[in-house]
């Protein structure tokens, strides 16, 4: 009886692994919601080698510079297409005194960065940098108030220096320092992360002061932009209650933070390169944890803002490892693997399907911190397997989310189990489709059946695949090359409706249809 019943689980094992079918059914008709390209939105915050070496490095520098802006930094980031970029932090904006990063460079004052390694700083990247670097780059500027140590009157200067053009005395400085017309600043952050670094609030007292500078705000900036609450810390589903709750009418959108801490925890994280599997495994698997706190933030939303006027906007993410060896760890400067392209396509897509709530997101950080598109060392630049990913997904920003049904099998390791494959699809305003695919199984192919429902397609028109030969293989300033996209092949168009695509390994793919 025993040997008969473990033959039956032998046979059934057997079985339902070879029957294991990979299917992503795609409702090509179905789409009701855009994927706001904000989504795909950056932070550059004045942390390490962000600001300083990273996006600027001055006029006179030898480094190839467009008015102070590294010239290559530049190029990368237009190609990336960023449609909004967040400044001048995190923890550091809630220590930072616009008026010292205004006029004449030698005559600002300097600031030690308490936050970040206590790295002195001259102010030589101000208001008038950020902005200015916002037009170059086409994206829309979100500027992080003081709200710590600051007061509700340096915040309304700021806001009438930035984007008033009345005969009034911040307008006047403004026209004083070379800049006549106002900026158009789309989104004021009141405060971040007010629960920490920004202030070691609760919930109910922060929600009071967001009240009163959202207030001013908007006195003195009308509808010019949108008043952002600080949101909660990870899975403090109390802090987002208490905000909807007493802010709701207050702000125009509330934001989250959320990391994906490599290795143990925050004290005991591990490196960026040279991890074995248990790593690469637990870091995707906390990185798709994304979808339950999105879920669950935009459930307690939905209580209290059914018609969802107020966004979600997830403005900063990403993976967070030990810093580099030699690098000062305040500074945060990291590698970035394949692994790590994985986490980002993942929580992209995961963001694109919560496209009716969240409407921002800001990886951390656009160069030289934390999960990073771009490094810079002197005149060397990487372009990082994150930025390959933020690069191909770029097809679905401002594209309408089409809903798609994902059966797949699991990778597994050590008695735990993820999906294996991740993936999101859009049309966009030509009819083309877009789907993006994910394989997270480092060891294994996969097959899968894409069809699509409600309507057909005539030919794949491009199709991109990035991946590498080990899951933490990275672009380093000797080989930057190592991980880059390539055209992708194996596909075959099985009907008017059906195509099938065997995902490499540890890949991420984008496919166009039409
Ligand atoms: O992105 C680095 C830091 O992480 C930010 O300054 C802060 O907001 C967060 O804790």
């Amino acid at each position: 009886m025993k040997k008969l019943s473990v033959l039956l689980i032998v046979l059934l094992t057997a079985f339902s692994v070879k029957a294991q079918v990979n299917v992503l059914e795609i409702e090509a008709t179905g789409g009701k919601t855009q994927i706001n390209k904000n989504i795909y939105g950056q932070f550059a915050e004045h942390l390490g080698r962000c600001i300083y070496d990273g996006i600027w490095v001055g006029k006179d520098s030898p480094i190839p510079n467009v008015n102070g802006y590294r010239k290559d930094l530049l190029e990368a980031l237009q190609a990336l297409k960023v449609p909004v970029l967040r400044w001048p932090g995190g923890c550091f904006a809630d220590t930072y005194h616009w008026r010292n990063g205004i006029g004449a460079l030698n005559e600002r004052p300097k600031i030690k960065n308490v936050f970040w390694g206590g790295t002195v700083e001259d102010n030589s990247f101000g208001t008038h940098e950020f902005l200015n670097l916002c037009e170059l780059l086409g994206c829309d500027p979100y500027i992080s108030a003081n709200v710590g140590s600051g007061t509700v009157g340096e915040m309304v200067d700021w806001i009438e220096y930035m984007t008033s053009d009345d005969d009034v005395p911040m307008a006047n400085l403004r026209k004083k320092n070379g800049r006549a017309k106002p900026w158009d600043v789309k989104f004021i952050g009141i405060g971040n992360e007010s629960w920490g670094c920004g202030g070691d609030m609760t919930p109910e007292f922060y929600a009071d002061l967001m009240r009163q500078y959202s207030n001013y705000a908007k006195m003195y900036g009308g509808d010019k932009f949108d008043r952002i609450g600080c949101g909660s810390n990870g899975s403090d589903f109390n802090w987002t209650k208490v905000l909807m709750e007493k802010g709701r009418n207050n702000m125009d959108g509330l934001s989250l933070h959320y990391y994906t801490i490599a290795g143990e925890g925050w004290n005991n994280k591990s490196a960026a390169t040279g991890f074995g599997e248990d790593l690469y495994f637990s870091g995707l698997k906390k990185a798709l944890f994304m979808d339950e706190l999105v879920t669950k933030h935009s459930n307690i939303m939905d209580q209290y803002d059914k018609e969802k006027r107020v966004p979600l906007l997830v403005d900063e993410w990403g993976i967070w490892t030990d810093v580099e060896p030699g690098t000062i760890p305040g500074h945060l400067f990291q590698q970035n693997s394949m692994r790590d392209a994985l986490i980002a396509s993942s929580t992209l897509d995961i963001l694109n399907k919560h496209c009716e709530r969240v409407k921002m997101a800001n990886i951390a950080q656009v160069v030289n911190v934390l999960q990073a598109m771009i490094l810079t060392q002197g005149n060397k630049m990487v372009l990082t397997p994150t930025y390959h990913v933020f690069k191909m997904f770029t097809v679905h920003q401002d594209a309408t989310f089409l809903p798609s049904n994902l059966i797949c099998e699991k990778y597994e390791l050590n008695n735990d189990q993820i999906p294996a494959i991740s993936s999101s699809s859009s049309i966009d305003k030509n009819g083309k489709i877009h789907v993006t695919l994910s394989n997270l199984n480092p060891n294994k192919e996969i097959k899968l059946d894409v069809n699509l429902k409600g309507k057909g397609f005539s030919k794949v028109s491009s199709a991109t695949v990035l991946t590498a030969s080990a899951f933490n293989s990275c672009n380093t300033f000797d080989k930057p090359e190592t991980v880059v996209p390539t055209s992708f092949k194996n596909f075959k168009k099985a009907s008017d409706t059906k195509l099938e695509v065997t995902i490499p390994s540890k890949s991420v793919i984008v496919l166009e249809l039409e």
